[in-house]
Parts: structure tokens; sequence; C-alpha cells
């Protein structure tokens, strides 16, 4: 469990921070990955990426290619949805945040050190992801000169965290607009 509803609301909030920090530091943590909904053309779109960092200001940094489809979603609507779920501590935390992009600035340009020479090749498919393609290997082709790499940068808005337990589900939502202070709401 990560909490219980003995706990002060701002002890649980120190242990959702920390548990996310984790996940961004531990590669075998569940909070490493998390989904990530956009608001698609026609449908909410949702899948899977990695959680780089919770920086101290808590905004939540992911990699991506600048020519995803996530990319164009969130340039049209930037208010997106993170899910996380830890199976073994049995909580669910989402998240509402409002997503920026940044491609060869200041920070971009930092987190592009962080990614080691084997990983960088990940950014650099000569096609655009999602193209169609004939057979598998055209999708494996890479343009060495050119890197699409950009970072999302989610900035929270609200996380709600819930935790199941046999003595009864506990749910709790902290928000900006309330300094961060936690609430018990009906699981
Ligand atoms: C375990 C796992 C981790 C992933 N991590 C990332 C990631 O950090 N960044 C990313 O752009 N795609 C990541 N992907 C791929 C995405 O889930 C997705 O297939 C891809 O980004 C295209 O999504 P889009 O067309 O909706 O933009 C990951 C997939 C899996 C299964």
């Amino acid at each position: 469990m990560l909490f219980n509803s003995s706990d002060a609301p701002s002890q649980i909030w120190q242990n959702v921070l920390h548990e996310l920090h984790r996940g961004a530091l531990d590669p075998k943590h569940p909070f490493r990955f998390l989904t990530l909904a956009t608001s698609g053309v026609q449908f909410p779109q949702v899948r899977t990426v990695v959680l780089r960092q919770l920086s101290p200001a808590m905004e939540f940094l992911v990699y991506t290619d600048v020519r995803t489809a996530k990319v164009q979603d969130l340039l049209e609507t930037p208010r997106v949805s993170l899910l996380f779920y830890h199976p073994k501590k049995q909580v669910q935390i989402r998240v509402k945040a409002l997503a920026t992009l940044h491609v060869a600035n200041a920070l971009a340009q930092e987190q592009w050190k962080r990614v080691s020479e084997k990983r960088q090749s990940e950014y650099k498919s000569g096609l655009a992801p999602g193209t169609r393609i004939e057979t598998p290997d055209l999708g494996w082709e890479a343009d060495p000169e050119n890197a699409h790499f950009s970072v999302l940068k989610f900035s929270p808005l609200s996380i709600e965290v819930l935790q199941l337990a046999r003595e009864g589900h506990l749910r709790m939502q902290f928000e900006l607009a309330a300094g961060w202070q936690g609430t018990w709401l009906v699981p």
C-alpha cells in the first residue's frame, strides 16, 4: 500500500511524489511506464511512454519523435492525461496536465545528451513513425544525419490517487488550484 486511511493528506502527497520520482529513476519501477492520453481527431488516443524525469518543479518529461501523432494531437489540444498503475501497491495515479513541446531548445539539447548513442538511433528513422510501408524492413531505415528528437513536458493541474485496500478503497484528489491540498473522494 502507498497510503492508508489514517495518513494525513500532506503525508499521502509526499508518498505520491516520492513514488513518481522513483518511477523516473528506476527502470524496473512500474511508474517508469505511463499511459499518455491525448485528444485525437476522432478518438481519444492512448499509448505507453517512458517517464524520463519528474523535475523539481513537478513536470513530467517524456521523449518522443517530433513527427509522431501524439505531438500533432497535443499541439492541437495541449490538455492531456497521464495514467500510472503500481500492481504490487495496488495504486492508480491519474494526472491531468498541460503539455508543451520542446525541440532543439535548451531543454531538448540537455536531455539529448542523456540519450545513449544506441538509443539516439530511435529518433533517426528515415520515414516518419506511423507511415504505411510495404515491408517491415522499410521501417528500420535510418537517416543518421537527422534526429527528430523532442521532449514533452507535462505540467500537472490535478493528480488523483486511488488506493485499493481490503478494508475499503481510498481515493484522494490534489489540485494545483487548491495549492495541492488533498481532498478525499468517494472511491
Ligand atoms: C514499453 C513501451 C515504452 C514506450 N516508450 C515510448 C516513449 O518513451 N516515447 C514514445 O514516443 N513512444 C514510446 N513507445 C511507443 C508508443 O507507445 C507509440 O507506439 C508510439 O510513440 C506512436 O504513438 P503515436 O502514434 O500515438 O504518437 C513505447 C512503447 C512501449 C510498448
